[in-house]
């Protein structure tokens, strides 16, 4: 059980916060780049950590990202005009480059220099369909993180962003919560649930999964056993790591086929709401329409593409209790039901009346390991993860191997860049 004071360490992000110290370490995605598609076309207001941007793309087809007002008197720079290497505000013209340089001041009489001032302008790289941030000291501005879906083509892929409103900390932790799987998600995780069909029985049957964990230079790996299908054959073994300080990667499986995985990033806007970032890829293409339907966000009514919001508040989750005789959750779609939960535990959850088990083993783990990197910090050192290979960081479901511990199945298991070089 966490205190009240434990909960708000590990919950709010903005600026000032330990927490928020923290996420301003790492690079952080603020915004898919379908939205920003023109050269010079109109600016984004978006939120990060509790704080406003504007993120514009100039006529050059560079993007930039400021604070949102005007260093001058505070317009919003949302209304500005952009132009062909930066953005101009519309109150008095000042005009600013993507690295908050100052091109032009309008409201100064000729021949008089501008003050020697730039803007809040923060690194940008536009990677795998998303705009990336880093919002920290630029001395301490870690490598961009190369995760194994920017190796896929584009058509091997979809990027989905979902805006939200609760803590990123509720999303995380069902995120990591191997053993709700098999129950929230029975109607794609078993779907012999009812009993009508033993031949789709699966291990995801088991609703009891074993948890075993092991820390990693990134975060950590869980591995959650789960019995066979039928007696004689191997448990089944999903390896998901957990990435700082927000990131997993879900393995493709008995849900989806082996060929895939799910990058998940849980990115907070600020303490109330939280962007979850999915990418979809595969060794094949992915269809849109049909990671659209999975996900139970092709309904209109639940998710708007227009904005990437989902449709849902406390009382208002969209269920449909009229076919709950044979749908377990009346919930349509796997992030339907995730985000129908997190909604359903308030903006912030008061962790300090919960009550743990062990099924809990790996969001115990992932509060610990964020709290002690705080800690960290505070003393001087770096967070974890920040320096750490995201190529080698991967998702696995797969037999347990026999006669071998599960980490063999993830050859790159404790051994990264920092590890071989101090070698
Ligand atoms: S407030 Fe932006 S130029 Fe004056
Ligand atoms: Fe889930």
């Amino acid at each position: 059980m966490m205190t009240r004071e434990e909960n708000d360490r590990l919950c709010r992000i903005g600026p000032g916060t330990p927490m928020g110290a923290l996420f301003r370490r790492y690079w952080m995605p603020i915004a898919l780049a379908e939205k920003l598609p023109e050269p010079g076309g109109a600016p984004r207001h978006e939120r990060l950590l509790g704080q406003d941007f504007v993120v514009f793309r100039s006529q050059q087809g560079k993007v930039g990202v400021l604070d949102e007002l005007c260093m001058h008197r505070g317009a919003s720079l949302v209304l500005g005009r952009v132009e062909d290497c930066g953005i101009r505000c519309l109150y008095h013209g000042w005009k600013f480059g993507t690295d908050g340089e100052i091109l032009d001041i309008m409201n100064m009489p000729p021949g008089k220099r501008p003050p020697k001032l730039k803007a809040n302008a923060y690194p940008v790289v536009e990677a795998g369909g998303i705009i990336w941030t880093y919002l920290g000291p630029a001395e301490k501005q870690p490598p961009f993180p190369h995760w194994q879906y920017l190796d896929v083509p584009d058509t091997h892929r979809v990027v989905m962003r979902v805006d939200s409103h609760y803590n990123w900390v509720q999303a995380t932790e069902g995120g990591l919560d191997s053993s709700h799987v098999s129950i929230l998600h029975t109607n794609g995780a078993r779907p012999g649930w009812l009993g009508q069909s033993t031949d789709q029985v699966g291990a995801f049957d088991d609703t009891g999964p074993q948890l075993e964990l092991e820390e990693t230079e990134f975060g950590y790996h869980y591995a959650a056993f789960r019995r066979p299908a039928r007696p004689g054959e191997p448990e089944n073994c999903r390896i998901v790591p957990f990435v700082m300080p927000s990131g997993r990667i879900i393995p493709g499986g008995a849900l989806q086929g082996a060929s895939n995985a799910t990058l998940v990033l849980e990115i907070p806007l600020d303490d109330e709401h939280t962007a979850t970032y999915s990418v979809r890829y595969s060794s094949k293409p992915v269809d849109p329409a049909e990671r659209h339907r999975e996900t139970g966000f092709d309904d209109p009514e639940i998710y708007s593409f227009e904005d990437n919001k989902l449709k849902m508040s406390r009382g208002d989750y969209k269920q449909n209790r009229a076919i709950m005789a044979t749908n377990f959750s009346g919930l349509r779609g796997i992030a339907t039901e995730d985000a129908a939960i997190a909604t359903s535990q308030g903006p912030i959850y008061d962790r300090s009346t919960e009550h743990l088990i062990a099924s809990d083993m790996a969001v115990v783990r992932f509060r610990r390991r964020l709290l002690d990197s705080v800690d960290d910090m505070e003393r001087g050192g770096d967070p974890v993860g920040v320096q750490a290979d995201h190529r080698l960081i991967q998702a696995i479901d797969a037999p347990r191997p026999a006669g071998a511990h599960w980490r063999t199945l993830i050859p790159s298991h404790r051994v990264s860049a920092v590890d071989q070089a101090a070698e």
